[in-house]
């Protein structure tokens, strides 16, 4: 056995969670479902293939063929013709609903149909809603004002970028790092912590707020300390959006964290930044006046998405490494790590015994 599997395998031992919590999970960027190509991958523990149609609509789904059972991996010779997935077994074509729509020697039959994910976008980012036993979606993403649809006045943003990092870990961990506000200071060391309100829960939502001072550069001479302000969104374990606001410049930028499971051992986690505001730089950034706006903003995003990239790589270190504790020594300053964990059971409903492993509401009883 690898170095590699034996450290994945002893993270899966290591975790009590169960490691596909339900709720809608990333799949691709829009710029990957380019015409005609055929992705495949895994995902919550699935062989998965996705493609878009000539009309841009999107296919998630398991990748076997329900005709005699071949993989669509395009390893095998599966290929995307004229939007239509077709299989490389005997030929037959299946459409983005997943319905058979053409064979080379008969009628399709109308009990043949892929398993798809239900699936949905925002600002270019395709997600697959990964349910209980199947079932349908129960609750859904937010609606991110996109770019196309700012209304007048309001900041320009840029389109995304993106870096994907894998490595030992579950969701609901990376995500707790959310409402961890000590850990800000410790690892990634921001100055003047401080939450702004409690946290708010509704449903799947969970929104919270907090302020903090960030020092850039080289020695206390040529560094500058940065005031900024986040706000939080999350939705479901697959699903974190922070907005930031940094009060000096007028730079505003849009982060993503989104966490995916693989097989139960390994997550993908994907970043994806925009930034917006700068219209008028004000403070150090008044320099970039003298650049075109969209320059000015898309070499903003590249510095942010870098930036944002060696913050999460100093979470990895810890993630990848870590414990999952169900009885956590917390001290009162703490709190919001249990009201965290309530929201998250949620997403096990159903799910308390499999794989071994024990489902969030066990876990709650435990704490
Ligand atoms: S197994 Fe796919 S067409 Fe026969
Ligand atoms: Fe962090």
């Amino acid at each position: 056995m690898s170095a590699s599997s034996l450290a994945l395998n002893e993270a899966s031992d290591r975790s009590p969670l169960h490691p596909f919590p339900e709720g809608w999970y990333f799949v691709a960027s829009r710029a990957d479902f380019r015409k005609g190509k055929l992705i495949h991958k895994t995902w919550l523990g699935e062989e998965i293939v996705a493609w878009c149609d000539e009309r841009g609509r999107v296919c998630v789904a398991d990748a076997v063929c329900p005709h005699l059972g071949s993989s669509l991996a395009p390893e095998v010779g599966s290929r995307v013709c004229e939007g239509r997935l077709v299989c490389p077994f005997h030929g037959f074509e299946y459409d983005t609903t997943g319905r058979c729509v053409a064979t080379p020697y008969a009628l399709p039959p109308t009990s043949a149909r892929l398993k798809v994910y239900p699936t949905r976008e925002i600002e270019g980012m395709v997600f697959g809603w990964w349910g209980l036993r199947g079932r349908p979606p129960q609750w859904e993403l937010p609606d991110v004002p996109s770019r196309s649809r700012t209304h007048a006045g309001e900041s320009r943003w840029t389109g995304l970028r993106f870096h994907t990092i894998r490595f030992p870990g579950h969701p609901q961990e990376t995500t707790e790092n959310s409402v961890d506000l000590a850990h800000l200071r410790y690892v990634h060391g921001y100055e003047s912590v401080s939450r702004v309100g409690d946290i708010a829960i509704d449903g799947a939502c969970l929104r919270g707020s907090f302020d903090f001072k960030a020092r850039l550069g080289v020695g206390r001479l040529l560094s500058t300390t940065f005031d900024v302000s986040a706000v939080t969104h999350i939705h479901g374990l697959g699903y974190s959006q922070v907005d930031f606001e940094e009060h000096s410049t007028g730079y505003r930028s849009r982060l993503w964290i989104l966490s995916t499971p693989i097989d139960g051992t390994s997550v993908d986690m994907t970043i994806a930044s925009q930034v917006g505001g700068m219209e008028r730089p004000k403070g150090l950034g008044i320099g970039l006046r003298l650049l075109p706006l969209p320059v000015r903003l898309d070499l903003m995003n590249r510095m942010t998405l870098r930036m944002e990239t060696g913050y999460v790589k100093e979470d990895v270190l810890i993630w990848s490494r870590k414990r999952y504790l169900t009885r956590p020594r917390l001290n009162q300053a703490d709190g919001e790590v249990l009201a965290y964990r309530r929201y998250c059971e949620q997403f096990y409903e159903g799910l308390d015994e499999d794989h071994g492993r024990t489902g969030g509401r066990l876990i709650a009883r435990q704490i």
